[in-house]
């Protein structure tokens, strides 16, 4: 196999993977430069021909074990990956439908997110429907120092009602019951790099603890803000074939807007568990 050759989008956020051939397994020393940028780099993308699913669910296996809770939309033919599209067939959507509207870092209402996801793109947008990632290894590291000593041991409360059901009936009581909310710290130490990053986000971070219900709401806001400024963001523009794998320990990430008569389906490997190392 042709040496891996990575070519980064920016110093702190994005790189290219060159010279990967995910139609052939690949060896260690190709595994290792791989996992090494995406740690570098926190996402990291691999160009290359449209394939078929199995080589994408053989890739994902290098990383560790994908699942994904919601049946309904979990793959027919390659249970590890999930559907996520606006595509309706009889008038139901085929997979997540824009999953992705506000900033968060997968499965944040969870008690264990997955810490990788990998995104396949079957059908993209002709303009839009791109997807967008902070560092939020800078978010925490360009944060003044009183304001890192404010928040450093502080936990904060994620809820997935946040993130997908604010409408005027809000979460399904059946919904609730399966996810319960959760806490997490603010700030994490990411368990393979030893960097803290900030981990709150607009999607499910609903409030901090240990402060009071105005402060909680005032350092939310300015968190939230502070994390997606354009200096820390990179956008993903799709190309059919591209596969994304991003960091959800370090980065956060949102779709952008698309028109909704355009069709866009992509697949998901959302690791759950991850092999040592990575
Ligand atoms: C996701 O959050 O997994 C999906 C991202 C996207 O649809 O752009």
């Amino acid at each position: 196999m042709p040496e891996i050759r990575v070519a980064p989008f920016s110093e702190h956020l994005g790189a290219d993977i060159l010279g990967a051939d995910l139609t052939k397994p690949l060896d260690d020393a190709a595994m290792k430069a791989i996992v090494g940028a995406l740690h570098d780099y926190g996402v990291i993308r691999l160009r290359g021909p449209f394939m078929p699913d199995i080589n994408l669910v053989n890739f994902a296996q290098r990383f560790g074990t994908s699942k994904y809770s919601l049946s309904e939309f979990v793959d027919k033919c390659h249970p590890e990956l999930v559907i996520v599209s606006n595509v309706e067939v009889n008038g139901k959507t085929i997979g997540l439908k824009d999953a992705a509207r506000k900033w968060h870092s997968d499965l944040s209402y969870m008690k264990t997110p997955n810490p990788i996801s990998i995104l396949y793109a079957h059908e993209v947008c002709k303009q839009g429907g791109g997807t967008q990632f902070v560092s939020m290894y800078r978010a925490w590291e360009t944060l003044p120092k009183d304001m890192q000593e404010r928040l450093d041991g502080l936990e904060a409360v994620h809820s997935i009602e946040n993130y997908g059901f604010t409408g005027k009936d809000g979460m399904p009581a059946e919904q609730r019951k399966n996810y319960p909310e959760v806490t997490h710290p603010v700030v994490v130490v990411h368990p393979i790099t030893k960097r803290k990053a900030l981990y709150v986000s607009e999607g499910t971070a609903i409030r901090i603890l240990g402060v009071s219900e105005a402060e909680s709401r005032e350092l939310l806001d300015f968190l939230f803000e502070h994390s997606v400024r354009d200096e820390v963001m990179w956008t993903q523009t799709w190309q059919v074939g591209d596969i994304l794998v991003w960091d959800n320990r370090c980065t956060m990430h949102k779709q952008t807007d698309y028109d909704p008569t355009e069709r866009r389906l992509m697949k998901r490997a959302t690791v759950m568990e991850v092999f040592p190392g990575i």
